[in-house]
């Protein structure tokens, strides 16, 4: 796919974003509310997400970093999923809301939520910001989800074609048009 020369459609507006992000927030913060909480968040995807949602959040919590990494085609996940950097956490008494930026297939936040698993935290949760019902391949629904979307490649707000346009501020898909 040759990014550059196709026509981008705008799926969430940086205004939806923002508003959607709030609305999360408030939840979490409610659901979370006396809580030992801790936001695991996988790189490099979740992000600005991250950023964003936590600083919406009225709760004590603190923050973790993870990298996941699949294996196989860039644009989609191959089924086996490795961690080149895991959380050095102590996760007794902890719950953990993993946040990542899209579940795709679902692989990945699967494996990730069974590795926490092991760790024994007190809870485990999902929160992603983008979801893509229709390209399932393993029985994973996260708890919190910003946009349910159809099946496209998007781009943008943390996501990446090729690594470049994590830093551009909305969620596009990229079309077949040329432009
Ligand atoms: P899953 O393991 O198939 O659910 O894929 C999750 C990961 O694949 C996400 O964390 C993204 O890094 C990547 N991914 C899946 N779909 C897209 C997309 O449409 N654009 C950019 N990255 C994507
Ligand atoms: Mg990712």
């Amino acid at each position: 796919m040759d990014i550059e020369s196709k026509v981008w459609e705008v799926l969430c507006s940086e205004e939806e974003i923002k508003d959607r992000i709030s609305e999360l927030a408030e939840e979490i913060s409610k659901a979370y509310e006396g809580k030992n909480l801790l936001v695991v968040s996988l790189l490099k995807g979740s992000f600005i997400f991250t950023a964003d949602l936590v600083r919406k959040m009225s709760i004590p919590l603190k923050v973790a970093f993870m990298i996941t990494s699949s294996y196989g085609h860039s644009e989609t996940s191959s089924g086996s999923v490795s961690v080149s950097m895991d959380i050095q956490d102590n996760l007794e008494g902890v719950d953990v809301l993993v946040v990542d930026d899209i579940t795709d297939s679902g692989i990945t936040m699967k494996y990730v939520t069974e590795h926490i698993m092991k760790k024994s935290p007190a809870s485990i949760k999902s929160c992603v910001l983008l979801d893509k019902p229709d390209r399932r391949q393993v029985d994973l629904e996260a708890d919190y989800i910003g946009f349910s979307i159809e099946d496209k490649f998007v781009v943008g707000y943390g996501l990446n074609y090729g690594d470049y346009y994590r830093n551009i501020p909305y969620v596009f898909a990229v079309t077949n048009e040329d432009r």
